[in-house]
């Protein structure tokens, strides 16, 4: 992705969700994308996918896809790859699970649009993914309708539904943000196991930086339709060179801490995405502020990671002695 520019003409104003991010996913990876609500990662997404309906549209930058540019590809290109070479999870598989049709159908529909199966095949398919996803008895389960399981089979229906046709891709938007810890474990233990199994690239949405340190390779960190930090897991646990990481790894309780201790904030709020404040979007919030965040920050490179902080225009920022461990999340 590169420069992409994403944005809503409201009644309002313009929303300026997406604001010129640019990152690369390789071949196989899992990317973590990470910051809080409303800093535009659900419409980076949806951007990927060609989803973005009026009143939104792509306004700038290019999204490269194996050689194509998914930007400006017509309707009917972007549905043959849509589903096929890039498929989407999302937090709640009740909005993309049509209640009126069995799991078995649905799956059994994505496999003869896109893998061109006969009914037949088709729904044998249907039931080979339900196994794949570990779904105990999946002949059975075959014929439920989605409001006949749980939330955490639910979700696991999705997923075999976005990998029933291999994707080379898998957007996984907050995909266990509505599930207890126990459930979520097992899915993630699951979209691990695929990945390996099918080589997929996976961008992994969330707000949560444990799931974060249990899948991710590599991590990006948006902020006001931006990016701020972008880095190798490790990299952001231990040495985050953003305040706003820092802010965010800072504010996570942890085993140990006293019950004096206080969990950081950061304060402030996220500012409107109709009107970004001029120059380093977070330096309104930022202890470390100082008279060059008036200008906006580029992303400078320090030692493997890049973060958009004039204090790293020099090179690596020393960040606070104590650095998250990824066991204590
Ligand atoms: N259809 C829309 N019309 C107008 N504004 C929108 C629309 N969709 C998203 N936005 C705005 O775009 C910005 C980014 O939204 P987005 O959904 O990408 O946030 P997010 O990072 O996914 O947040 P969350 O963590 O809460 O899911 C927000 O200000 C949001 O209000
Ligand atoms: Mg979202």
């Amino acid at each position: 992705m590169q420069d992409l520019v994403t944005e809503f003409r409201t009644d309002d104003g313009v929303v300026h969700a997406v604001d010129g991010v640019s990152f690369t996913i390789g071949a196989g990876q899992t990317m973590g994308l990470v910051g809080e609500s409303g800093c535009g990662k659900s419409v980076t997404a949806l951007s990927i996918m060609g989803l973005i309906d009026h009143p939104g549209r792509i306004a700038g930058g290019h999204i490269q896809f194996e050689g194509d540019d998914l930007v400006g590809l017509e309707f009917d290109e972007m549905r043959k790859i849509r589903g096929k070479e890039i498929a989407m999870i999302f937090q709640e598989p009740m909005t993309s699970l049509n209640p009126v049709y069995t799991v078995g159908d649905q799956i059994a529909e994505m496999a003869q649009l896109h893998l061109h199966m006969d009914r037949k095949h088709a729904w044998q398919h249907a039931i080979e993914m339900l196994r794949t996803v570990k779904i105990p008895s999946p002949e059975k389960r075959v014929f439920d309708y989605p409001h006949h399981m749980s939330g955490g089979m639910r979700q696991r229906v999705m997923i075999a539904m976005a990998v029933s046709c291999t994707p080379k891709l898998l957007i996984a938007d907050e995909p266990t943000t509505a599930l207890d810890v126990t459930i979520q474990a097992q899915i993630l233990d699951l979209l691990r196991d695929l990945q390996r199994e099918f080589q997929m690239s996976i961008l992994m949405i969330t707000h949560d930086l444990g799931v974060v340190a249990e899948i991710c390779e590599n991590v990006v960190v948006m902020y006001a339709g931006k990016v701020v930090e972008e880095a190798p897991v490790r990299g952001i646990f231990n040495t985050p060179q953003h305040p706003y990481t820092e802010g965010l790894l800072r504010s996570i309780p942890h085993l140990g801490m006293t019950s004096a201790a206080k969990l950081a904030v950061i304060r402030g709020t996220v500012p409107s995405a109709m009107n970004w404040p001029p120059g380093c979007r977070f330096a309104p919030r930022c202890n470390l502020r100082y008279e060059k965040c008036v200008d906006d920050p580029p992303l400078f490179d320090v030692g493997g990671q890049r973060s958009a902080c004039w204090l790293c225009e020099s090179g690596r920022r020393a960040t606070s002695k104590r650095s998250v461990k990824a066991g204590e999340l």
